[in-house]
């Protein structure tokens, strides 16, 4: 597809947790990154303090992927937090399969404050696959729906028009 190739860079949304990837990803300088240059990274106290709303909220407000990443198991500041967070992510990968959302879209990564290479790598990663998949573009789709839906409307009342007011 030409807009895959054609200048075309993935939008990711990057909800780190600020005692290990967001360290991480400052001190490796991601947002510098030449290669990834539309990650837009949001700093949460606990990636268990990640509602899947956000993951939704960032879809539809244009990302073509979803990167989260926290602490690695057993290491959460909140304890339990990131085990949430894995529990939360099965639901929410469960959700996006049902809207038609590919699974490599959204993605989680443990990686700790001292993993710099690792979120680079992560985030070239699925960069790549981003970009193998193409834009997913849901505001522009919900343009073309509304759209749709108006046409749909008209051909529905033009229907009518043509009908008998007592319809039984
Ligand atoms: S504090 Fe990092 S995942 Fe909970």
């Amino acid at each position: 597809m030409e807009m895959k190739t054609n200048g075309w860079q993935p939008k990711i949304v990057a909800f780190f947790c600020n005692w290990c990837t967001y360290t991480a990803a400052d001190l490796a300088g991601v947002s510098r990154m030449k290669y990834a240059p539309n990650i837009r990274i949001i700093r949460l106290m606990c990636s268990g303090r990640l509602d899947p709303q956000f993951v939704m909220a960032a879809f539809a407000r244009g990302a073509d992927g979803v990167l989260i990443g926290g602490c690695h198991p057993g290491d959460c500041h909140y304890v339990e937090g990131n085990y949430k967070t894995l529990r939360r992510m099965t639901l929410l990968k469960r959700m996006l399969a049902d809207l038609g959302i590919e699974e490599d879209r959204c993605r989680l990564e443990w990686i700790s404050a001292s993993e710099g290479d690792k979120v680079k790598w992560v985030v070239n990663d699925m960069t790549e696959k981003l970009r193998a998949l193409g834009p997913l573009d849901l505001p522009g789709k919900h343009k073309e729906w509304d759209a749709e839906m108006e046409a749909l409307e008209k051909e529905v009342q033009t229907q009518q028009e043509g009908e008998p007011s007592h319809v039984h």
